[in-house]
């Protein structure tokens, strides 16, 4: 099973994002709204490299592909009044078709009032979509990867590196 990217390679490609991160939102009110289950890891990373004095809330959301009048579902339906003139960064693991992403930016500038909405994500997969991550870590081709908190059936989040998920092959460490 192939890695395609190490810890050490994840770690330093983190803190130079980070580094954009802080020079972009020196002097702002900045909150960090981490999407669970699949930036988990890729947030507490990212988040110790910020210098800012930022707040942050995770969020449960989940894309249901093929089922275009649901689109994201945000299972804790949490109150996010704070973020109100304030400036978001939502995190997530992975921007694959771009439904997750959009569907909460949309959803959080319908109901609250926040100055700025930018998005971040470790990978952006290489296919054709409307939206974009302000921030990313790596562009990859389009093949599902799995580990450090990215899973296939909630399988290999704990991996620490990023491995090509293959199904005729097992994920081992
Ligand atoms: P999107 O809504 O199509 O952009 O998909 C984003 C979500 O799908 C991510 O938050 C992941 O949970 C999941 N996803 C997409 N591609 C992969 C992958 O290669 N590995 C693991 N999860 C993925
Ligand atoms: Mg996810």
């Amino acid at each position: 099973m192939k890695t395609l990217f190490t810890e050490k390679q994840i770690s330093s490609r983190i803190k130079q994002i980070a580094k954009q991160i802080n020079v972009d939102y020196k002097n702002k009110e900045l909150v960090l709204v981490c999407i669970l289950k699949g930036s988990l890891i890729f947030f507490s990373d990212l988040l110790k490299q910020i210098t800012l004095p930022v707040s942050f809330e995770c969020i449960k959301a989940s894309s249901y592909k093929g089922c275009k009048s649901e689109g994201v579902v945000i299972f804790c339906n949490q109150e996010l009044s704070f973020i109100n003139g304030k400036h978001l960064l939502i995190v997530d693991d992975i921007i694959d078709t771009g439904l997750t992403l959009d569907s909460l930016v949309k959803n959080i500038s319908s109901v609250y009032s926040p100055l700025s909405i930018k998005t971040c994500v470790l990978f952006s997969k290489k296919i054709k979509r409307d939206i974009q991550a302000d921030y990313k870590a790596f562009d990859i081709e389009n093949e599902f990867v799995v580990g450090y908190g990215l899973d296939y059936n909630e399988r290999y989040r704990n991996l620490p590196c990023i491995k090509i998920y293959n199904q005729e092959h097992n994920v081992t460490r």
